[in-house]
């Protein structure tokens, strides 16, 4: 008896694992065949939105199945693609007027659809809000981020603080790759100008974000 079951057991393993093979195609297949999928089915009011579709290369990266982690060349292809897409302001200034910031800050607009149109804005928003706590108290605000309160009281005003804060909005991947913050200027979504108005939102020792 005992000796039946090990012969069966014996001849099944392959054959199992023969048709699993069969069964499940390869990670880059299944990749193919969902991208297929999802370009075929998803329609938008604007074509603008349909360039989304098309993953760039980091992007492409970043799409990993199923949660898989970054190799180490990955990270830094990543890494090397975000810092060579940072594009500073003509004047050289990083940092603007803390008051715009704060606004742009709490602010979602721009690039939604609404009643099936793209919404039309002069500017788009910077979303911080949906995804980092901001000044102390407020209580509508995101965790996906972690929290920006008092950022600029740990770090200080200088130069290099306020590259590094640039730099991380325009595109965070260049420092954290494949991370949940968007690409905020590397996708056109924020102008350098804008960014700049949200690194002295951050920074000011005025700005209410600091406020103690
Ligand atoms: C969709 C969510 C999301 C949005 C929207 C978002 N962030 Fe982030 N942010 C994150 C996440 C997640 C991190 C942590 C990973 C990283 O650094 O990329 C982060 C990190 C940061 C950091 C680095 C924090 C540190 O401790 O050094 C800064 C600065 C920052 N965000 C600023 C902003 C600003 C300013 C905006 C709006 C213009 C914004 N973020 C919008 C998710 C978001």
């Amino acid at each position: 008896m005992k000796k039946t079951w090990f012969k069966w057991a014996a001849l099944g393993a392959p054959a199992l694992v023969i048709a699993g093979c069969a069964t499940y195609p390869d990670p880059a297949t299944t990749r193919r065949v969902a991208e297929k999928m999802v370009n075929e089915s998803f329609t938008a009011p604007a074509p603008a939105l349909l360039k989304r579709l098309a993953q760039d290369k980091s992007q492409q990266i970043c799409s990993k199945i199923g949660g898989a982690q970054l190799t180490q060349e990955e990270a830094a292809e990543v890494t090397r693609l975000a810092r060579a897409s940072i594009k500073y302001p003509p004047s050289g200034k990083l940092v603007g007027d803390w008051k715009r910031g704060d606004k742009l800050a709490h602010d979602g607009a721009g690039d939604r659809i609404q009643r099936g149109r793209l919404e039309k804005r002069k500017e788009n928003g910077g979303l911080c809000q949906n995804c980092h706590a901001l000044a102390p108290g407020e209580i509508n605000v995101g965790n996906v981020g972690p929290s920006l309160t008092g950022y600029g009281l740990q770090r200080g005003t200088s130069d290099a603080i306020a590259k590094l804060t640039y730099e991380r909005i325009y595109n965070a991947w260049a420092y954290s790759p494949c991370s949940n913050m968007p690409r905020l200027g590397a996708t056109g979504h924020l102008t350098p100008e804008q960014i700049i108005h949200m690194v002295a939102y951050l920074i000011d020792p005025q700005s209410p974000i600091n406020s103690r």
